[in-house]
């Protein structure tokens, strides 16, 4: 049975498509075969991943359509593309934008429908995996709507920051109110939230933290939290690389994480 796990908080920049990337990535090192979807316009996730595969194969990453037109054309394989031994890539592109004007014609009266569309096309793409890891933008649309109604769960990303916090606390809310409760997604569920620490020890940084907690509880809260790295900075330039020690704390750290995560949903 594949698991299909979405990353997402309200607030941009907190993370979500740096985690989602990073936590594809380890599932995959470890035989699990695993496919990162990329649902974001911004195609952050997109360029990380193919700069990873220029890192260690000559092979060009060519991509038959793009989202959209594959969307349009109902065959997802088309936007897809192999990256590494058991990491695949469903790329995304500037079009795919025009996603929510496009389910608009094709479903003219029911939101509901337009929602429900997508999991129809990821169905039979992530019955063949293990995992899929979905990247969404952060503003409330039809996509977001759409990638969580076909996903399993969702990680909430929340860095220790007001705005981050807010963010997370209405995407809960949204998750339960709007996904589930109106739309009536199948699978739905959260496993988490996961931190990450903008600068550990620095008072702002404890006190939203503490809210957190009190918050959500101290149980729904993954128990790794992910610490500033410059390396992860580093990787939306140059992609994953794997051969520094401090590519080795990279990947210490999301083995945990991804431990914590594998623990929850099993
Ligand atoms: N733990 C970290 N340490 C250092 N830099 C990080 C860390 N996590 C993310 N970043 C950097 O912060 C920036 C924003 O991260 P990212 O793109 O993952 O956020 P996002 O939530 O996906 O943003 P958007 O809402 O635009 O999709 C990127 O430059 C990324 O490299
Ligand atoms: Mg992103």
């Amino acid at each position: 049975m594949s698991q299909v796990i979405t990353f997402g908080n309200f607030k941009g920049g907190v993370g979500k498509t740096t985690n989602a990337v990073q936590v594809a990535y380890e599932l995959s090192k470890r035989g699990l075969n695993t496919l990162l979807m990329d649902l974001d316009p911004q195609a952050n996730a997109t360029n990380i991943l193919l700069k990873t595969k220029a890192n260690i194969s000559d092979e060009l990453a060519h991509f038959d359509s793009s989202l959209m037109v594959s969307i349009e054309n109902e065959n997802l394989n088309n936007s897809i593309v192999n990256i590494k031994d058991n990491l695949d890539l469903m790329g995304s592109a500037p079009d795919f934008a025009l996603f929510p004007r496009y389910m608009e014609k094709k479903f003219k009266n029911n939101y509901n429908d337009r929602v429900k569309y997508l999991d129809t096309l990821i169905y039979p793409i992530a019955s063949k995996y293990d995992y899929v890891i979905i990247d969404i933008p952060p503003t409330i649309s039809l996509i977001t709507d759409a990638a969580l109604y076909a996903s399993d769960w969702c990680i909430v990303v929340m860095q220790t920051q007001q705005q981050s916090f807010d963010g997370a606390a209405a995407f809960i809310d949204y998750i339960q109110d709007d996904i589930v409760d109106t739309y009536g997604a199948p699978r739905l569920d959260v496993i988490g939230i996961l931190a990450v620490l903008i600068q550990a020890g620095a008072p702002v940084d404890e006190t939203t933290m503490a809210n957190a907690i009190d918050y959500f509880g101290k149980e729904n809260i993954l128990p790794t939290a992910i610490h500033s790295m410059q390396r992860l900075k580093r990787y939306g330039i140059t992609g994953i690389t794997t051969k520094q020690k401090y590519d080795k704390n990279v990947f210490e750290v999301y083995r945990k994480v991804t431990d914590d995560i594998l623990e929850r949903i099993k």
